[in-house]
C-alpha cells in the first residue's frame, strides 16, 4: 500500500487507542507485524501551546516507524501550527487527523466526531494541515453522526480533494458509541467513492475476518484495536494470512510469557517503575484473560508493586498452564 511517498508493508495497522498504545505498545506490535501504528490522539491546542506533556505524547522510537502522529482539533490555523510543529519535532511518517472520536468532552467542543455534521469544515481542516507539512496527511473517521446522517462517501470525496493521502473509516455512528455491530457496508461505501487507500477498520478479532473485509469490500488494509490489546500477536496472524493464505501457528504460552516480560521491561524503562508496573497492569489483564486461572493471578498482579515479585508470579502463573499448553499444543 502507498500512502503519499510512503510505502507499507501487508498487514493490520494498529489502531489509536488513547493511553494504550504508548511507545512500549507500538514496539511490540511493529515487532509482531503491524504494518503502520499511531498515537493516541493529541491536542492541537496543546501542541499550539508547546505544552509539555502534549508534545511527550507525540514522541516516539526509531523502530515504531512507520508511524503516524494523530492530532485532534476544530480550528484548521491551529491544526497547521499544531501540524508543523509535530513535523519539526519528531518527523514523523504522516500525521492523521481525528474526525471520529465520541467522547463528550471532544465533541461538546465541536472536536472528534461532532466534525462528522460539517464535512466543509473536515475540508478545510485537512487542507491547512497539507499546505502546512511535507509528510503525507491521513484523517480517521466514523461513518457518520447517526444512522441518518452516514456520509463516509461524502467526507472521502472532500478528504481526498483537498490533498489527504488515506482515510480509516471506522464503521459505525458517534450515536453507536462501541455498541452494535461494524457495518462494513459503510466501508466499501468510502472505498468506492475515492482512489486514494481507505482502511477499514471496527470489530476486526481475528485474521480470517480481516482477510474476508478486505476482500469484500476492497479497502486497503484494516486497521485493528481493542483485538489487540493482551493479542498483538494478532499482527503477525493477519500478515501471515495475507501473504500466505494460511492461519500461522498460535504463540506458544513460552512465548506468550517471553513478549510480556518484554513488554513489562519497556514500559519501566519508558515510565519508570512505580508508573510503569501501575500502567502495565491493563496489559498484563488482557494478556492473561483467557487463560485458565486468570481471575485469581490479575487481582494478585494488580496489588503487586514489585517488578521481582511480579515476574516470579508470571513464572508460576504459566508454569502451571497444561502440560499441553505449556508445549505449545
Ligand atoms: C480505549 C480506546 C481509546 C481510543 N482512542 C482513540 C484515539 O486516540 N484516536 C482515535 O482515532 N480512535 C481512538 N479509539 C478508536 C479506535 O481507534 C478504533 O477506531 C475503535 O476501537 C474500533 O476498532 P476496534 O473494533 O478494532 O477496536 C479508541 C478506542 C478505544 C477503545
Amino acid at each position: 500500500m502507498r500512502i503519499g511517498r510512503l510505502t507499507m508493508e501487508r498487514g493490520a495497522l494498529l489502531a489509536p487507542l488513547c493511553g494504550i498504545t504508548t511507545g512500549p505498545f507500538r514496539r511490540i506490535c511493529r515487532r509482531l507485524g503491524a504494518s503502520l501504528v499511531f498515537s493516541e490522539t493529541i491536542s492541537a491546542d496543546g501542541l499550539y501551546q508547546m505544552n509539555r506533556r502534549t508534545i511527550a505524547l507525540a514522541r516516539f522510537a526509531p523502530e515504531e516507524r512507520p508511524i503516524g502522529v494523530q492530532v485532534f482539533g476544530c480550528d484548521p490555523e491551529r491544526i497547521a501550527v499544531a501540524a508543523r510543529i509535530v513535523e519539526d519535532l519528531v518527523q514523523p511518517d504522516l500525521i492523521d487527523l481525528n474526525f471520529g472520536c465520541p467522547v463528550p468532552k471532544f465533541v461538546k467542543n465541536d472536536k472528534g466526531a461532532a466534525l462528522l455534521k460539517d464535512p466543509p469544515r473536515i475540508g478545510r481542516i485537512v487542507r491547512a494541515a497539507v499546505r502546512a507539512v511535507s509528510v503525507p496527511v491521513t484523517a480517521k473517521i466514523r461513518a457518520g453522526w447517526d444512522e441518518r446522517t452516514v456520509r463516509a462517501a461524502e467526507i472521502a470525496r472532500v478528504v481526498e480533494a483537498e490533498g489527504g493521502a488515506l482515510l480509516t473509516v471506522h464503521a459505525r455512528t458517534r450515536a453507536q458509541a462501541y455498541g452494535g455491530e461494524a457495518n462494513w457496508n459503510w466501508v466499501a461505501d468510502a472505498v468506492r467513492a475515492v482512489s486514494i487507500p481507505v482502511v477499514g477498520n471496527g470489530d476486526i478479532a481475528d485474521a480470517e475476518t480481516a482477510e474476508r473485509r478486505i476482500a469484500e469490500t476492497g479497502c486497503a488494509a484494516v486497521m485493528i484495536g481493542r483485538a489487540s490489546i493482551g493479542n498483538p500477536w494478532i499482527f503477525r496472524e493477519v500478515r501471515h494470512r495475507l501473504l500466505h493464505g494460511v492461519d500461522a501457528p498460535a504463540p506458544s504460552p513460552e512465548e506468550r510469557l517471553r513478549m510480556i516480560r518484554e513488554h513489562l521491561a519497556l514500559h519501566i524503562e519508558d515510565r519508570g517503575l512505580f508508573t510503569g508496573i501501575r500502567e502495565f497492569r491493563r496489559h498484563l489483564s488482557s494478556y492473561v484473560r483467557a487463560l485458565p486461572g486468570s481471575a485469581a493471578f490479575r487481582s494478585w498482579a494488580n496489588a503487586v508493586e514489585s517488578r521481582e515479585e511480579l515476574e516470579a508470579g508470571l513464572e508460576t502463573f504459566f508454569s502451571r498452564l497444561s502440560p499441553g499448553a505449556a508445549h505449545g499444543s
